[in-house]
């Protein structure tokens, strides 16, 4: 039984979230989602229970569960074979089945095992991290946001995988086909209250609930105003008239006003986004050819103004195929002259050194420009400008790398797997982004329920 009591946690002087409670064991088979925006505690919370991260208050008890972590970052050895580090995880020689057995699991053929790591895809590379958490036969899973990088059919095999599993999973995604059809119990750190909110149901059930939840907060926040203005009203009118101003009723009516302005101040509306990123561009000139070229027997061909989707498996050369774009935008000079700029939101955020956030800013002179301070806001950045860049979490990285990308004011956009690590208000952001600009935008998503909101001119399948 894993038993989490009072867990807290305060960063940097500032409070993350207070009092979780969890009782989770094997047997029941839970299938339980941590959500939360970006930043709010959620990889946190989960390395409290692995033992990464101590700075925590209140207690934490393992008896008798085998708990195995994915974790949501993860670096391998790029020269490495795939089956070398495989074969270092098992305890004895003989027991070379069980890898084999794993690579079944997992679909992976095994000529695998002769590759390096920088061979392989990011979505092969998840893969194998799944087989090394399965060689630990656990009892209780714990999934930190699995299926970034994943294409389509991984994710369908992550999904069966979930639902099978003899065991309790506690899953951090963003990714909503996973949390309609696997999970039934969901916890929501809320950032305003600092509370973790219990919903027991599924998604659906999640998100109607929590609309219910505004709207009653709403409508109970309206009444409260309503009195309170009626009160001042009353106050303004009457406080100083003879007849009442030696009267007890100006003090009743005085403690009513102060009881509802801590009434109204207790109400904490759940904010729904908070990640508002929209610039337009009113050009609607579309349809002139900007980039050509034959790509696995496939035409590929790039607009002015319109979005296209490259679809296809992991590993079928996705991300080769929007640098080589990239490269030929940058390099051909042609275009540079006609005025277009081209920018890329890479798969993985990566930074090439570590120092503070406004320092890398500074470094990169973005903040000499007005529209950074801007961007700063509406992504939700300005509380960690004084943080380090390698201890922020993978949605906040990922903001920074799009603060970027839309500072630079590029024309030309390529997105490699935008949505990974953003949280649900930043995906319906980011959706509304694309779709209310006109610029071209070049995207690989793997992820079904943003590509099916973002219109597309076209789509590329490889
Ligand atoms: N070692 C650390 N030192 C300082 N701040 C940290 C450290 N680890 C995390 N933080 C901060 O604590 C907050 C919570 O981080 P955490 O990684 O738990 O967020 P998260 O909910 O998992 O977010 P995401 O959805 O982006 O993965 C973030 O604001 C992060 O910058
Ligand atoms: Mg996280």
């Amino acid at each position: 039984m894993l038993t989490v009591k009072n867990l807290t946690i305060h960063i940097n002087e500032q409070t993350l979230f207070k009092d979780f409670n969890l009782s989770l064991d094997s047997k029941s088979k839970k299938k339980i989602a941590l959500l939360g925006k970006n930043g709010s505690g959620k990889s946190c919370l989960v390395k409290s229970i692995t033992g990464e991260f101590e700075n925590f208050r209140g207690q934490i008890n393992i008896q008798n569960e085998n708990i195995s972590y994915f974790k949501q970052e993860y670096n391998f050895n790029n020269h490495q074979l795939v089956g070398e580090y495989l074969e270092g995880l098992l305890e004895y020689d003989y027991e070379y089945y069980k890898i084999e057995q794993i690579l079944e699991t997992l679909k992976l053929n095994e000529e695998i095992t002769l590759k390096t790591f920088s061979e392989l895809s990011e979505g092969q590379k998840i893969k194998i991290r799944l087989g090394e958490i399965l060689l630990q036969e656990p009892s209780i899973l714990i999934l930190d946001e699995p299926t970034n990088h994943l294409d389509q059919k991984s994710i369908d095999f992550f999904e069966t995988f979930i639902q099978e599993f003899q065991g309790s999973i506690l899953l951090i995604t963003h990714n909503t086909q996973l949390l309609r059809n696997c999970i039934n119990k969901i916890y929501e750190i809320n950032n305003q209250t600092k509370s973790i909110d219990f919903y027991d149901g599924n998604f659906d059930h999640w998100w109607t609930q929590r609309t219910h939840r505004i709207q009653s907060q709403k409508k109970d926040l309206k009444q409260l105003q309503k009195q309170k203005k009626e009160i001042q009203n009353w106050l303004k009118a009457n406080e100083l008239i003879p007849k009442y101003r030696f009267s007890s009723y100006v003090g009743a009516q005085k403690k009513q006003l102060e009881k509802l302005n801590i009434e109204i101040s207790n109400i904490q509306i759940i904010k729904d986004t908070d990640l508002k990123i929209s610039s337009r561009d009113n050009s609607k000139e579309k349809s002139k050819l900007l980039y050509q070229e034959i790509f696995k027997e496939q035409k590929i061909q790039i607009r002015k103004n319109q979005t296209t989707q490259i679809k296809g498996p992991n590993g079928i050369g996705k991300t080769y195929l929007l640098n080589q774009i990239f490269k030929e935008f940058t390099s051909n000079k042609d275009l540079l002259k006609e005025g277009y700029k081209i920018e890329i939101l890479e798969q993985i955020s990566s930074f090439k050194k570590d120092c503070k956030l406004d320092k890398y800013l500074e470094s990169n002179h973005l903040l000499e420009k007005q529209k950074t301070y801007q961007l700063i806001d509406q992504l939700d950045l300005k509380r960690l400008l004084k943080n380090k860049l390698s201890e922020l979490s993978g949605g906040e990285k990922k903001r920074i790398k799009l603060l970027e990308l839309i500072a630079s004011n590029p024309n030309i956009i390529l997105l490699d797997e935008p949505t990974n690590h953003l949280d649900i208000y930043s995906q319906i952001s980011l959706i509304e982004w694309i779709n209310n600009n006109n610029k071209t935008v070049i995207y690989v998503s793997h992820d079904k329920n943003f590509y099916k909101y973002i219109q597309n001119d076209h789509e590329i399948d490889l």
